[in-house]
């Protein structure tokens, strides 16, 4: 038994932010913000959409695209950094705003990473016979944690949100999925608040060491990479699509390069969505697939990236 793509979605807030609009609020500019990062613009969230909103316009879009209908979901699994609340989960409230209830309904909180470990979670259950019809969402917000004064952080991030739907099926899907962590890192990448009698303690804001970012993740997609194909007994000339999280266009060529794969096949959507974070990959997933570039049978292979450290790979077929 495997667990096979049934159907994919996304969604962009309207509002878009261009690096013309962000040199207007801090001193930066489109040169420099391109030629570092590969990012033209990204989506940002009106004052009154939260996660969950973003959520159920992907979700919905995955479920009507995979043939299904909400009442066949029976496990939801979120990815994101920007909950709707401390709780209950944004899966939760997901789950209330999709009209459906009693599957099981939770977050994954793995940043960038955290779409790959939803993945490999639902792919658990599928396999195990625990859920036929996952939906996995990766949702965010970053704007809400943005310092938007600090331009070391606040033009690299965007709003958005990506879902695919991951059903039991008798053909390949899910071929390899390999996850790993090192809190060690913690400092490097972080939002090191938290609340406490009614107050935030700590800065609300995302904080990053951006050179040690860049190393690590470009030496973490290399090694994943190859732990996945090997356990899969494939090899580079086997990816058919490298859809790594989108956070820099340097790293995710750096790491197609360290790879020896052609950049015909790295999906890059980083120019017009910027990072973000969970979101990512399941929106560059879900753009690739309406773009008619990714077909049935082809072989995907998703990498994260993210706080923590986290990092992991998921190959599949599509
Ligand atoms: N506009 C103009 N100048 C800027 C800006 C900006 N937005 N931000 C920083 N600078 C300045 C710095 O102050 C510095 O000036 P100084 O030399 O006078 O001190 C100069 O530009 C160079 O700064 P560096 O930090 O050395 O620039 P670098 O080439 O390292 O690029 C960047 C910075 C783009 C953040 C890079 O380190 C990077 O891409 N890191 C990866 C970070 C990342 O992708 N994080 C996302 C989250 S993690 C993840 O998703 C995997």
């Amino acid at each position: 038994m495997y667990s096979r793509i049934a159907g994919t979605g996304s969604y962009l807030p309207r509002k878009v932010l261009t690096n013309h609009d962000l040199a207007k609020m801090v001193d930066t500019s489109d040169e420099w913000i391109f030629a570092r990062t590969g990012i033209r613009e990204r989506h940002v969230a009106t004052d009154n959409e939260v996660a969950s909103d973003l959520a159920l316009a992907a979700g919905q879009r995955a479920i009507a695209n995979s043939d299904l209908v909400p009442a066949d979901i029976d496990l939801i699994i979120v990815a994101t950094t920007t909950p709707d609340m401390v709780f209950p989960s944004t899966a939760c409230i997901l789950q209330s705003k999709l009209g459906i209830r009693g599957c099981p309904a939770f977050d994954v909180q793995a940043v960038c990473s955290g779409f790959v470990y939803a993945i490999t979670i639902a792919d658990m259950f599928i396999v195990s016979g625990r859920a036929k019809n996952a939906l996995i969402v990766g949702a965010e917000v970053y704007s809400r944690i943005l310092d938007w004064t600090d331009r070391t952080t606040c033009v690299l991030f965007g709003d958005g949100a990506g879902a695919m739907v991951l059903s039991v099926s008798q053909e390949p899907g899910v071929l390899a999925a390999k996850l790993h962590a090192d809190g060690g890192y913690a400092e490097k990448l972080c939002v090191p608040g938290w609340i406490c009698g009614g107050k935030t303690i700590g800065s609300p804001f995302v904080q990053m060491d951006g050179g040690s970012v860049f190393k690590f993740a470009v030496g973490a997609f290399e090694e994943v990479a190859r732990e996945v194909l090997e356990a899969a007994k494939m090899s580079v000339a086997d990816i058919d699509w490298f859809i790594p999280h989108q956070a820099n266009i340097r790293i995710m060529e750096a790491t197609a390069r360290k790879l020896e794969l052609p950049l015909e096949r790295l999906i890059s959507t980083v120019e017009h969505h910027g990072n973000t974070s969970a979101a990512s990959i399941p929106l560059a997933l879900d753009e690739a697939v309406n773009a008619g570039q990714i077909k049935r049978g082809e072989n995907l292979l998703l990498e994260g990236v993210g706080g923590g450290f986290t990092w992991g790979g998921v190959l599949l077929r599509y």
